[in-house]
């Protein structure tokens, strides 16, 4: 049993995570930039308001635990100002860092994303991949997972947004080719890794990426949906360089742009996602796609 401080907890992942900490007889307490709405279930951890881009509110947060599930980060789900994605996922880092040596609290799992090991990151792979290197190097027990794009029920987050076009529009916009693999991991299984890591204090200090076991190109991840969600599965492919000039201008105009400059880097580069350590040390069961997707569409029902 461990206090565990989870940040990022109102996220796609985090809502996940909470339920799976307690009941591996974890206490988690979430750190939240804003208390959740009146009328809303009670969460089952204890809240603490605080904001990664604020070190001050920080220390409270890691005080009395002992460790914590690092989620939260401006992401490449919406539009990312510059500002803001370093204040964040850089200076959080740092605040964060200094929060837990203060604290005593030595143990930290890092969520960073596949975008680290892209040739041309984008803003947030970059960032994220900044983070990183702070958090290896900061000498507290660290452990940081790499995961590919995570599927699963959820009312945010990138795939959520993606399902959601993929749900909505008669025709789904592919960005170049769409020929680019990615290893789609189910959201459960992540969580099961988090849980996994949080007990095994041995795996400080390393890295893994984490996927799902179908490598699969991005129009085949497409079709996959579509097959799940039982409709046709119609594309139209847009040249990356026409796709870069239309996320620049839908992120000017629009706050929560449907395609972002960061997603299309990350649909242009192919990230290894090499599993081998991750089945070498955790040996997980890796729920297949078509699973996967089955059960979060089931669940969202
Ligand atoms: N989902 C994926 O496919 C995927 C793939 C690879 C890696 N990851 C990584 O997994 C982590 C969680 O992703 P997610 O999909 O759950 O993202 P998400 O749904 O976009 O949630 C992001 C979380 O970060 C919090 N946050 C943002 N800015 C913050 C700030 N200044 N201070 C404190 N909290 C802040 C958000 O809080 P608010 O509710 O206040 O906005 C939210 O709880 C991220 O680090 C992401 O890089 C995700």
């Amino acid at each position: 049993m461990a206090r565990v401080l989870v940040t990022g907890a109102s996220g796609f992942i985090g809502t996940a995570l909470a339920p799976r900490l307690v009941a591996a007889g974890h206490v988690p307490r979430f750190l939240v930039r804003r208390p959740p709405s009146p009328g809303k279930p009670a969460p089952s951890a204890e809240i603490v308001q605080g904001d990664l881009g604020e070190p001050a509110t920080l220390a409270a947060a890691v005080a009395g635990t002992d460790a914590v599930v690092h989620l939260g980060a401006a992401t490449s789900a919406g539009r990312l100002d510059p500002a803001v994605a370093y204040r964040v996922n850089v200076g959080g880092a740092t605040a964060l860092i200094a929060a837990a040596r203060a604290a005593g609290c030595t143990r930290i799992v890092v969520m960073s994303t596949q975008h680290v090991h892209l040739p041309r990151p984008g803003l947030y792979g970059l960032t994220k991949r900044m983070a990183d290197r702070l958090f290896l190097g900061s000498g507290l027990d660290v452990t940081v997972l790499r995961p590919s794009l995570v599927y699963g029920p959820g009312a945010r987050g990138v795939f959520v947004k993606l399902a959601g076009l993929v749900r909505r529009l008669p025709v789904i916009p592919v960005i170049g080719p769409g020929t680019w693999r990615l290893r789609p991991v189910f959201l459960d299984d992540l969580i099961d890794v988090v849980v996994a890591t949080l007990a095994r204090p041995e795996l400080a200090g390393r890295t893994y990426d984490v996927g799902g076991p179908d490598l699969v190109t991005y129009n085949e991840f497409l079709g996959a949906i579509c097959d799940a969600l039982g409709r046709r599965c119609r594309r139209v492919r847009l040249p990356i360089g026409v796709s870069f000039v239309l996320a620049s201008v839908l992120e000017r105009m629009l706050a929560n742009p449907p395609l972002t400059v960061d997603n299309v880097h990350g649909a242009t580069l192919e990230a290894p996602c090499d599993l081998r350590a991750l089945l070498r040390d955790y040996r997980p069961r890796l729920t297949p796609l078509v699973e996967g997707l089955r059960r979060t569409f089931e669940e969202a029902a």
